[in-house]
């Protein structure tokens, strides 16, 4: 077993330098607090931004920085100033924060922005590969770093790569905006196993995967070409014993600081008034000039609770580079300002403000005061200061109000959950929270701290790094097996042995790729060399088997003289000659169906029917692809309820679902081909659901290869079409 080496732009601690000496002050944000825990309690690396661009590092530090960061168990990467711009104030926090947030009006697109994220990702990705080896598992936080993925695994193909997005993944409909948008999906797809903190953030990243890229998807897997990608939803936990045990501590240990000193006076000096407390990050996306407004509605609407109730604001300095966190500043000051001025009395000031980060033990103080947490983010990938109130409150009493738009929401049904948008409420529910008794609140906070016990900041690492090394080693989660150089080998030496071959090729998805227009997937000349050559062989039967119409093979081969089956077993042609009816087939049904299928054209944009001799292809693979796969369920129930038990059914292949008469399918026609000779030697290749009959029925002794990673009847599979070629060169 390697190390593992989690690597993000934030390390749990930020280097500042005062008088020539050197800092470490623990960093703020869900991604630092939480893995921190993580980190210190196993043997991992961690490698990060110092917090300190080139330009600040006096260069007779550098040593002793690295020191600093290595008593932390991390390592640093060197960015500059410009890079920092562009990386971090720019793409990082201009375009993707925003976007991915839904604040769309705050999005920049800035092109150099773009080149410098490219360019500091590859940095990140070189300094991993500098300080892993293969059997190292690396572990991506965040949306800072999403190409980093792609980046390692060029240069480090069988490395175990998961990747964990600490903020929302947008809905398609907001994600698709983004100029850069494929890159990014590729990027994140270099993983093994890529995690969200909720379900919603997963389908919305899976929905873009299939748009934007076209994928494969089932269920949370996706299917690139020669690699199966995971992707999951693993709620991150905080450090339940570290919060409960401080609070406990601090319940007991009778020595106060100066803000517990404070907010012990206020309590003294004005009993049975209410603390409501509200810790961020100042961001736009946690809502707090919202929040404050909301405060001021329910002072209005409900004015009897004015010198009753005390709203603290516990804001930490952000990102205040950015243009939008600046103003937002400002707005929160002049909102505090107007408010407390206007409505303050001598002995009551509404909101207390502060705009800092406080120590552990301070925060402590203040969820272990607070009577009320009320949290009102428009939308926030987790938020853990919910977590962290309930898991300080040592009697169970307290009331969390929490936003619905935070990830959070999902698991703590039992608190006060509100839309921040909506004032009314918010006010009722402040109001319900006041007068909450006791009994209730520790209910509620019974339920809620089981749950957080239990599923720990540890217990979340766990099932990632859990589900990521069985990602590893089930490298082959397909009943067939890859075919290596060993197999390879085996295959050729029985072909070169045998007296008599039998050669069954499926063609679209197999000899060829697939073409928006089915026409176009034409043979090309590399194609009917290899063709050639293996029909021209001695002791050899060739049949190129194919669900395609008899024009299409007639136009393309017929003069190749290669032998064809086509419609999936209908027709064949041998040596050159003009296709005969393989199967007695009756097609009357053909005028009942093909309405069906033209109402579903209609109404399916992108789809069309393909038109057979004895069958009818309703194609999808051009449509949105839910909403074809949609039409595809429709289509089904719509067709089996019209068939009955008639002898036709439907086939439902790749991207297609095609009617045709039921004692037809290329099982059955290539078992027919086989029992004409003494075959020593039968091999058959396809892609597609149509050819499992193939594969099921032919004798055990026959070497069945799936094209792709799917589930399959076949005994080995290869990746893609290439390596169908490269197979068969071998033959020839
Ligand atoms: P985000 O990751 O968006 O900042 P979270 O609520 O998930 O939001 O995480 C915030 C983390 O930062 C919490 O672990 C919290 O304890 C810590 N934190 C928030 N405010 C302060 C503060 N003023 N001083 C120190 N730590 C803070
Ligand atoms: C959120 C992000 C983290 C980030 C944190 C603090 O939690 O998901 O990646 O570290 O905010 O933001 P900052 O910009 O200071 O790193």
């Amino acid at each position: 077993m390697g190390k593992t080496i989690i690597i993000s732009n934030r390390l749990p601690v930020q280097l500042q330098i005062s008088n020539g000496t050197i800092d470490a002050i623990p960093s703020v944000g869900g991604l630092a607090t939480g893995m921190k825990s993580v980190h210190s309690g196993g043997e991992s690396l961690w490698v990060g931004w110092s917090g300190l661009t080139d330009e600040e590092t006096p260069a007779a530090l550098e040593n002793e920085i690295d020191v600093a960061l290595k008593k932390h168990g991390c390592a640093k990467i060197k960015l500059t100033e410009k890079e920092i711009e562009g990386f971090y104030f720019g793409f990082s926090n201009r375009t993707v924060w925003p976007l991915f947030h839904y604040f769309s009006e705050y999005t920049e697109f800035e092109l150099e922005f773009w080149n410098t994220y490219k360019a500091v990702n590859q940095k990140f990705a070189d300094a991993i590969i500098e300080k892993s080896h293969d059997n190292d598992t690396i572990w991506v936080h965040d949306y800072q770093l999403m190409l980093v993925p792609q980046m390692v695994r060029e240069k480090r193909p069988n490395t175990s790569i998961g990747f964990f997005l600490h903020i929302p993944f947008p809905s398609y409909e907001i994600f698709r905006t983004l100029p850069w948008r494929e890159e990014v999906l590729e990027g994140l797809l270099g993983s093994d196993l890529i995690g969200f903190h909720t379900y919603d953030y997963e389908r919305h990243f899976l929905s873009s995967v299939r748009r934007l890229l076209g994928l494969d998807v089932s269920f949370n897997d996706v299917y690139l070409e020669n690699r199966v990608i995971k992707v999951d939803s693993f709620p991150m936990g905080i450090d339940y014993k570290k919060f409960a045990s401080a609070a406990k501590k601090h319940d007991s240990n009778g020595k106060d600081s100066d803000l517990q000193i404070k907010l012990n006076s206020h309590k003294q000096s004005a009993p049975g008034t209410k603390l409501i407390l509200s810790i961020d990050r100042l961001d736009y996306s946690k809502g707090i000039a919202k929040r404050i407004n909301a405060f001021e509605y329910f002072l209005n609407k409900y004015p009897e609770y004015k010198e009753k109730v005390r709203l603290i604001i516990l804001a930490v300095p952000s990102r205040s580079n950015v243009p939008q966190y600046q103003l937002l500043k400002r707005e929160i000051d002049e909102l505090v300002g107007r408010i407390n001025g206007e409505l303050s009395t001598v002995n009551w000031t509404p909101i207390w403000y502060f705009y800092r980060s406080l120590p552990f033990e301070n925060l402590i103080d203040l969820y272990t005061s607070s009577d009320i947490a009320w949290l009102t983010p428009l939308r926030d990938g987790m938020n853990l200061v919910a977590k962290e109130y309930i898991a300080t409150r040592t009697d169970k009493t307290g009331v969390l109000i929490l936003s619905e738009m935070a990830g959070s929401a999902n698991e703590m049904n039992e608190a006060l959950l509100i839309n921040p948008n909506n004032f009314e409420e918010q006010a009722d529910t402040l109001k319900t929270a006041i007068t909450m008794p006791e009994e209730e609140q520790i209910s509620r906070n019974t339920f809620l701290q089981k749950r957080l016990e239990r599923y720990n900041v540890e217990v979340w690492a766990n099932e990632f790094m859990g589900a990521l090394n069985r990602k590893s080693e089930e490298n082959e989660p397909f009943i067939s097996q890859k075919i290596t150089d060993t197999i390879l080998e085996e295959i050729q030496e029985k072909y070169a042995k045998a007296k008599k071959r039998l050669l069954f090729l499926d063609y679209d998805g197999t000899l060829v790729g697939f073409h928006k227009d089915p026409q176009k997937a034409s043979p090309d000349d590399e194609l009917y060399s290899l063709l050639d050559k293996l029909h021209s062989q001695e002791n050899t039967t060739l049949f190129l088997i194919s669900g395609r119409d008899k024009q299409t093979f007639t136009k393309w081969f017929l003069d190749k003289k290669y032998n064809m089956i086509v419609e999936h077993g209908v027709w064949i042609s041998t040596n050159g000659e003009e296709f005969k009816l393989l199967e007695k087939v009756k097609g009357e049904w053909m005028e009942k169906i093909r309405p069906v299928l033209e109402s579903f054209v209609d109404r399916t944009p992108g789809s069309f029917i393909e038109e057979k001799n004895y069958s009818l292809a309703w194609h999808y693979r051009n449509t949105d692809p839910d909403f074809g796969a949609k039409r595809a369920t429709e289509l089904n129930t719509v067709l089996t309820s019209l068939i009955g038990n008639d002898d036709i059914s439907v086939l439902n292949g790749n991207k297609v679902m095609e009617v045709k008469s039921s004692n037809v399918n290329k099982g059955r026609a290539s078992v027919r081909m086989l029992g004409e000779d003494d075959y020593d030697f039968v091999f058959a290749i396809g892609d597609d659901w149509t050819d499992e009959f193939m594969f099921q029925e032919l004798p055990k002794s026959s070497i069945t290869v799936k094209v792709g990673l799917k589930k399959t009847q076949a005994k080995y599979h290869v990746v893609n079409t290439k390596k169908v070629r490269d197979l068969l060169k071998l033959f020839a």
